[in-house]
């Protein structure tokens, strides 16, 4: 079965970064069977997915707003991620959650206005250390409450689990942990929706664990921050099963 592996680049790249990583990234893809989705900053979006057009690698932004237009200073609306050439967009990812405030709802409400826009949604969820002995709670609590109301069809929505702690910190999740937890969110996401979406693992993911990762039967892909900056590194992860 094919996976996901998805690179978030977070604020990094300038547009001629961008596409250069496009323009490598095709050429080094060529022989490689997996959903590859990149996932640049905003004002770089309609570039890579121009570059991008008619290769395999599908194209993300990071974030949305829950609104289609309108008095919103400085946000972008699923439609206009969808006319820039994307097919994807991560919501609710904890950067944005603990340094912008979002909340459950709001992320629930981002969901249903992509999905309506035709985008694919990744939507992040995960414990930070202190809810780490509830894990079951809190992740049970933001996928209800995110996925409440959605019309997912099987293919429009893909969880990440990402624990907080161990985004950018070199801290991966123990295989046996990944196992648990993606066993868990199957469960809770199959009571919600009916079926069972993709579920991603992210957090310091790097050529050197992805092999034991996406070996996991439960994970169905990886989602990649700093690893996915050098176009090598990024393909070595996908690569390494
Ligand atoms: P990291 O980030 O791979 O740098 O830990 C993952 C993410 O935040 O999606």
């Amino acid at each position: 079965m094919r996976k996901y592996i998805v690179a978030n680049w977070k604020m990094n790249k300038t547009i001629g970064e961008a596409v250069d990583f496009a323009k490598k990234v095709k050429a080094v893809t060529l022989g490689i069977d997996e959903n590859f989705v990149i996932c640049p900053t905003n004002i770089c979006l309609k570039s890579v997915a121009d570059e991008l057009k008619n290769s395999k690698i599908k194209v993300g932004a990071q974030n949305c707003y829950k609104e289609s237009h309108g008095a919103y200073t400085g946000e972008v609306s699923p439609a206009m991620i969808k006319d820039a050439g994307c097919d994807y967009v991560i919501i609710g990812h904890s950067e944005r959650r603990q340094i912008f405030g979002e909340t459950d709802e709001l992320v629930n409400q981002k969901i249903k206005l992509a999905i309506e826009n035709g985008l694919n949604v990744i939507l992040c969820i995960g414990e930070t250390l202190e809810q780490k002995e509830n894990y079951k709670q809190v992740l049970k609590a933001q996928l209800q409450t995110a996925l409440d109301g959605v019309d997912a069809n099987g293919e429009n929505l893909i969880i990440a689990y990402e624990p907080v702690w161990a985004i950018g910190t070199g801290k991966v999740a123990s295989i046996e942990d990944i196992k648990n937890v993606h066993a868990y969110i199957k469960q809770v996401a199959y009571n919600e929706l009916k079926y069972l979406p993709p579920v991603l693992y992210g957090g310091s993911v790097k050529p050197n664990n992805a092999k034991e990762i996406l070996e996991l039967d439960d994970v169905d892909g990886v989602l990649i921050g700093g690893a996915s900056l050098d176009v090598n590194s990024y393909v070595e992860i996908a690569t390494r099963r």
